[in-house]
């Protein structure tokens, strides 16, 4: 039994996600860990919310709450449709928590310690009547490019010009729309990465086993341009993790907090201690390698833009502390999801949100379709045509038909028992022998992270017991050779407890449904498929399941399309 520590990239708290956020990180993190618990590993699941940074604050101000209380509720919407996804997280914490702070001010005063912290002097503009220093994005103006009022200091949004906030016309404060604004000094950290930059790349170089996308973004950034730049750590803000070295005051940084990139993934780590706060587990066994996690198997789930982020700058923030941290061991990377011809976008509104998406539909609709269509090795793209045709073939024609069909026939001419029949004949042998060879080829898709192929073997194991179904027709061999027939049908009535065993991971719920009807908490793994179908004996008492999926109609995937063709307000 292997110990793997799986973590997702932790979601912006300003908003409700869609399903592009969902398929790049979540969901195959889900996907792994619950095949990793299914194969009897001892797992460790941590997602969090991202919570700090001029997003959060600028949301909580549209929204009219105070960040904090802002904060609070919107973790708590995060956690409720993470749930309704089924994402089975040890914990799902916030980066806001004190552990995090405490974590997070303790690695700083580490790589301090180390030299590797600069103290810069840097000019911004600061606004008298807000009394504050204002991020880029927190100065308004017009652009002198297009001459739009309402540009921000980092970029217009109009002509989509980069700006920097002295380049505007007539710049005022966005929070109090003051124009009464200065350029100050400020000191802020920076984190001496380019220091690091040898041990790195060596690290990354040794990685030669990690998806080309996760390696290829790494060595972009090392390599190209000038290279891994010192960056800085720190931010004239009021929300987020002060900033401290450990737990001293640090003279000069009063009133700064760190940056959210900072702090956001040693969230990994402190939502882990939230975990053990709230369980009274060992967190440090997980990540301390001095108490246990060199044998720790960890891998991060993420969307391409976090690559950087996971594969230089958190990794020298561990490296950097000197500390016995333990460092990732796999990086699973994704391209984007896009959505009926254009992109996804959480700031226009603009496809399907998760909310939305759990309203008109069960969670392994979703689920189905957005893994077996996972974005691995190029964009891939979401339209309500392919949606409706693949979950409509797959989940009702393929797999629910199945069930359904195997169930039904054998209460109808049997009982709702599994019948006793005779023994196998050569069909029987021949879909043993095919299953046993999907089902290997099944689990070193899963244990390699390759969704998509694994989904498609998972498909082609359904497959395999429709076209047996198919051929052998027990409906007609009933009517010469009940007996063949029993056979027959106790075998598939066993196949549908396997089905379920295998395909718990993509569509949980689904599954769950099975083996209810199934009327068995066995969930044993068909590692001797032969033997898995004779899990249950005949005589065993079954129920015929609800329908488990009902098809998509036409006018519900126009009425769909529709609804969710505009943009969201
Ligand atoms: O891109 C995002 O949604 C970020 N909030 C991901 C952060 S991942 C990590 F570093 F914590
Ligand atoms: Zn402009």
């Amino acid at each position: 039994m292997a110990r793997i520590l799986i973590t997702s990239a932790i979601p912006y708290i300003n908003g409700i996600k869609h399903l592009g956020n969902l398929v790049g990180s979540q969901l195959p993190a889900d996907l792994y860990a619950r095949y990793m618990r299914a194969r009897g590993h001892e797992v460790m699941f941590i997602c969090a919310t991202d919570e700090h940074g001029t997003p959060a604050e600028l949301a909580a101000k549209k929204a009219g709450k105070p960040v904090a209380e802002f904060c609070a509720e919107m973790h708590e919407v995060q956690a409720k449709i993470g749930a309704g996804f089924g994402l089975s997280f040890d914990h799902f914490g916030r980066s806001s928590s004190p552990q995090n702070h405490a974590l997070t001010q303790a690695f700083a005063g580490q790589l301090a310690d180390e030299g590797l912290i600069e103290e810069v002097s840097e000019q911004q503009v600061y606004s008298n009547a807000d009394g504050r220093f204002l991020p880029d994005r927190y100065i308004e103006g017009t652009c002198p490019n297009c001459g739009y009022d309402k540009a921000r200091g980092d970029q217009c949004e109009n002509c989509t010009k980069q700006l920097d906030p002295t380049d505007l016309i007539e710049p005022r404060s966005a929070i109090s729309g003051s124009t009464d604004l200065e350029v100050r000094d400020t000191k802020h950290l920076y984190l001496k990465q380019s220091q690091l930059k040898d041990k790195l790349s060596a690290w990354i170089d040794s990685k030669t086993d990690w998806p080309v996308l996760t390696t290829s973004i790494a060595k972009k950034w090392l390599h190209d341009g000038d290279g891994l730049q010192d960056r800085g750590i720190t931010r004239d803000l009021d929300w987020g993790v002060p900033v401290k070295r450990g737990t001293e005051d640090w003279p000069g940084m009063e009133g700064k907090v760190f940056y959210v990139w900072f702090d956001a993934p040693i969230e990994y780590i402190a939502a882990t201690h939230e975990w053990a706060d709230k369980t009274g587990g060992d967190w440090e066994r997980w990540w301390r390698t001095d108490k246990g996690a060199d044998d720790v198997k960890y891998v991060q789930f993420m969307g391409k833009d976090n690559v950087p982020f996971h594969t230089l700058s958190f990794p020298a923030t561990i490296m950097g502390s000197n500390q016995p941290w333990k460092l990732v061991d796999y990086i699973k990377s994704f391209n984007y999801l896009n959505y009926d011809g254009g992109q996804f976008s959480t700031s226009q509104g603009r496809g399907i949100f998760q909310d939305q998406a759990l309203e008109i539909l069960p969670a392994d609709y979703w689920r189905w379709w957005l893994l077996s269509h996972a974005p691995e090795n190029s964009d891939a793209e979401f339209t309500w045509e392919a949606f409706q045709t693949d979950a409509n073939k797959d989940l009702a024609d393929v797999l629910g038909n199945f069930v359904s069909r195997v169930t039904k026939f054998c209460r109808s001419k049997f009982s709702e028992a599994l019948p006793e029949g005779g023994a196998y004949g050569e069909a029987e042998t021949r879909l043993i022998a095919d299953l046993t060879t999907k089902i290997r080829a099944y689990e070193t898709h899963m244990a390699d992270m390759d969704v998509r192929k694994a989904a498609n073997e998972l498909r082609g194991i359904w497959v395999a017991g429709n076209e047996y179904l198919q051929a052998e027709a027990p409906w007609t061999v009933f009517k010469t050779d009940p007996e063949r027939a029993a056979m027959q049908i106790r075998l598939a009535l066993n196949l549908i407890r396997v089905y379920a065993v295998l395909s718990a991971p993509f569509i949980p719920d689904a599954a769950a449904k099975m083996l209810s009807g199934m009327n068995t908490l066995d969930t044993s793994w068909p590692d001797d498929v032969d033997a898995a179908l004779t899990a249950l004996p005949a005589g065993h008492a079954f129920i015929v399941p609800e329908v488990l999926f009902a098809k998509i109609t036409d006018d519900e995937r126009e009425e769909w399309a529709q609804r969710f063709a505009g943009t969201r307000d």
